[in-house]
């Protein structure tokens, strides 16, 4: 990351050096087109693998997937939430989820699928899984985040970058995605009893899920392309 450490400015000396300003801006925007490529990447790579599958077992386990940039904001947040230097390298070296993807599947065995075939693959570093379906969260949060190194080829270098991969049922997404809603509304005067129901509705969606794989089984059985758990 030496390119992008010239000028290690602080967040005050950036409002006075008008140059400096221009430098850093640019080194963000240099630093975000690479996290930019590194999800154009590992998205390719998991769409190659969707569509190998669904030539060898005639149906897809990614049913769709999202992907984001984390905002200046976030990251200016999380930095110092976290109480880490604010700098690009800092950026670089400890934040692990500016890039992120979010892998929806059918199924709760494709996602452990889609993810041993991804990090199977020899330019794919795993640095860390955290396994939120066999360790759900208290309030029923399921998903298995993935944090992966994948190189970016420059011009002139190859530059190792981590991208976040959560990897979830449609259900699981659909739960989530109220959850997160509920993290965003202040001042609800009824706020647990909606973490009551939602707990409860992960609870559904986890015993769903599980009928709707056995219900695969008896479909298409070993021929799915999943081994069984
Ligand atoms: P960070 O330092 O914030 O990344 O903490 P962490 O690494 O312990 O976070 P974790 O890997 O547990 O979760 C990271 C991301 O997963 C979050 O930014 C959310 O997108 C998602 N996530 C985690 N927990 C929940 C949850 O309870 N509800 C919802 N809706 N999303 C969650
Ligand atoms: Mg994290």
């Amino acid at each position: 990351m030496e390119k992008l450490t010239q000028n290690p400015n602080n967040e005050f000396d950036l409002l006075n050096i008008p140059d400096a300003f221009n430098d850093q801006a640019h080194l963000y925007m240099e630093l975000m087109m690479m996290y930019r490529c590194a999800i154009r990447e590992v998205q390719t790579k998991l769409e190659v693998l969707n569509d190998e599958f669904s030539v060898r077992y005639q149906r897809n386990p990614i049913s769709f997937i999202k992907t984001r940039i984390k905002s200046p904001d976030s990251i200016l947040k999380k930095l110092q939430s976290k109480g880490y230097e604010i700098s690009l390298e800092s950026i670089h070296c400890n934040l692990h989820d500016v890039a992120g993807i979010r892998v929806i599947c059918s199924f709760i065995d494709d996602i452990y699928e889609v993810a041993r075939m991804l990090t199977s693959q020899d330019d794919i570093i795993l640095i860390e899984t955290k396994d939120y379906i066999q360790n759900p969260k208290e309030n029923g949060y399921r998903s298995l985040h993935l944090i992966v190194e994948v190189p970016v080829f420059m011009s002139d270098r190859k530059q190792p970058m981590q991208v976040e991969v959560q990897i979830r049922t449609i259900a699981m997404d659909f739960w989530a995605s109220l959850d997160h809603q509920l993290r965003y509304k202040k001042d609800l005067e009824n706020a647990e009893q909606i973490s009551a129901d939602l707990k409860e509705c992960a609870d559904i969606i986890t015993a769903t899920d599980q009928r709707m794989q056995i219900i695969k089984y008896q479909i298409y059985g070993d021929e799915s392309g999943n081994f069984l758990n």
